[in-house]
This record gives structure tokens, sequence and C-alpha cells, in this order.
């Protein structure tokens, strides 16, 4: 079989979101089919694979012969609660049981935050590359993710904005994005293991060297800046950057799996009915270096 790569929407979008065919995701991958996808993501930063019946370990076998991956230490889940190993997120509302959690479930709630446009793990110092998400349940309605182009955000900005942008520095925690929720029922430990980190607010690609917006809703402060201006300006900088041009939305089928780059795009849940049944598990590549080190 070879790797075909084709954009999902030719005509709006030809170079952001691809279909990848010609792959069975349950057998292990080859070199040259590697190779291909890491070039598929550096061109349409998100690679959309249908009908992919895969179980976690296959899911970390294919992970895995992408890069190294990072662990799961985001998560709010206590480690006797966990339904899947440190190497998976597990991206549901259920619990060890597989019952659907309590709409008041602190887990749930916590959960909710996937709904704001973000980066995976900008709250980490060295912070997310690929993510792989896993369609293993998806409800009857609802709960598209949708990901949005920050190259397409970058190029389509003045450039007053883009060099007063160029050299900022944000801090970013899971206790920011959470508090735009109102969820700020955190434990002195979780306060202290999520204390904001620096990330770039532009970031160059170390492949394609192309430069986007490094955004994401647990950005909540500019270094130097007074808070609410951040705060204000970073809010403006997210409409532009997810205005519906840029957006692809992907609406799950039972065994897609999709995979983003998170150096070059956002993305955000989209709600569904709580009472209905959601399991996508993720694996998330590390990027290795913090964005601190690839400075346009
Ligand atoms: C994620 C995430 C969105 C979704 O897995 O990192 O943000 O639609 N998921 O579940
Ligand atoms: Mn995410």
């Amino acid at each position: 079989m070879t790797v075909q790569i084709t954009p999902v929407d030719p005509v709006g979008r030809p170079f952001f979101a691809g279909t990848v065919r010609g792959i069975d995701l349950r057998r292990p991958v080859t070199p040259a089919e590697v190779a291909a996808i890491h070039a598929g993501m550096d061109r349409f930063a998100v690679l959309v694979f249908h009908d992919q019946p895969i179980d976690d370990a296959q899911q970390l076998a294919f992970s895995r012969a992408l890069g190294p991956l990072e662990q799961a230490t985001g998560d709010i889940a206590a480690p006797e609660d966990r339904r899947v190993s440190m190497d998976l997120n597990d991206i549901s509302n259920l619990d060890k049981d597989n019952k659907v959690l309590a709409r008041d479930d602190r887990r749930r709630l916590f959960g909710l935050g996937n709904q704001l446009w973000h980066s995976d793990s900008s709250f980490k110092e060295v912070p997310a590359k690929y993510s792989l998400l896993s369609a293993r349940h998806i409800p009857p309605a609802g709960g598209n993710t949708e990901f949005a182009d920050m190259r397409a955000a970058w190029d389509a900005l003045d450039e007053e904005t883009k060099a007063e942008v160029r050299d900022l520095v944000c801090r970013h925690s899971q206790v920011f994005s959470r508090g735009i929720l109102g969820f700020t029922d955190f434990t002195e430990a979780e306060r202290a293991k999520w204390a904001p980190v620096r990330q770039r607010l532009v970031r160059r690609h170390p492949t394609t060297g192309r430069l986007s917006l490094y955004l994401s809703s647990h950005a909540g402060e500019i270094e130097g800046w007074p808070v609410p201006e951040a705060r204000a300006f970073l809010r403006d900088l997210t409409e532009h950057a997810t205005q519906r041009a840029f957006v692809y939305a992907h609406a799950w089928k039972p065994h897609d799996l999709v995979m983003w780059d998170n150096r070059t795009t956002m993305h955000r849940a989209r709600r569904y009915d709580h009472t209905e049944v959601r399991d996508m598990r993720r694996t998330t590549l590390t990027n290795e270096v913090s964005s601190l080190e690839q400075a346009p």
C-alpha cells in the first residue's frame, strides 16, 4: 500500500487538513509511511485517518513510530481512578467502571476546558508536538472537534501587529484556562504542579520554517504587560486566529483517528449530550524542547 494524502476540502482549504488513505494503523508502519506522514503533517497540520479500529496497544505502537511520547501529567484523575496508562490521555466522559460521569463530577467539569481553543500541553515547559486522537465511541450528535490554522493566522496579521507580538512571551497554566470557565476547585498540589510556564507567542516550525501564532486558552499572562491588557489582547488575537476561514470542523465517525500539530494549530471540542458516551483516547508526542527554543 502507498500512503496518499489529499486535502479534506481541496477548493476551500487546500493547505489545511488532509485525508490519509492507504495505511492500516493496526500493523507496524514502514519507514516510508512514517516519512509520508511527517511530510503530510508539515503540509496540512491536521491529518484524518478513517476506519482505523485500533486498540490502545496499536495506537501506542503507531504513535511511538512517529517520535517520543509525553506522559499524561495534565490529567486531573487520581492515579487509582485512571482508565488508561500514563502514556494515554483519557478524553472520555467515563469513570473506571465505564459509567458516564455525573454532570457535576469534578473530572467532567475540568474536562470541559477542552471546549476552549487550545494547544495541547502548552502549560508544560516542554509542550506537545503531535496529538493523535482515536474515536472509540462517539455520541449520536454533537461532539465535533474544530481545528484552527495558526500559520494562516500569523500570515494574515498586519505588519504592525506582527512586529508587536513577534518577541512576546506568555505564561500558560491549566489554572488560567479553567479559570475562564469558573473552575477554581484546585488543590494546593495541583496549583504547584501546574504553576505557569513560559512560551513564545510566535514560534518557528523547525522543518518548514513557517511562523505561527502560539495561542492557547492556557495563556493567561504576557510578560511585562498588565494582566487585564494581556488577556484582552490574547482574546483579540484568538478571535482573529479562529475566524471560520482558518477552521476545519471534524465530524467524527467511529474509528476515525485525527492527528494534529500543536505547534501550528489550536483545537477545541464542541458540546454534546452529557448523558451519552463519548470515548476517545489521545497519545501525544513531546516537542522535546520549549517553544522558547523555536524563535522566529
Ligand atoms: C484533546 C482535545 C477535543 C475533543 O484530545 O486534546 O482537546 O473534541 N480533544 O475531544
Ligand atoms: Mn486538546
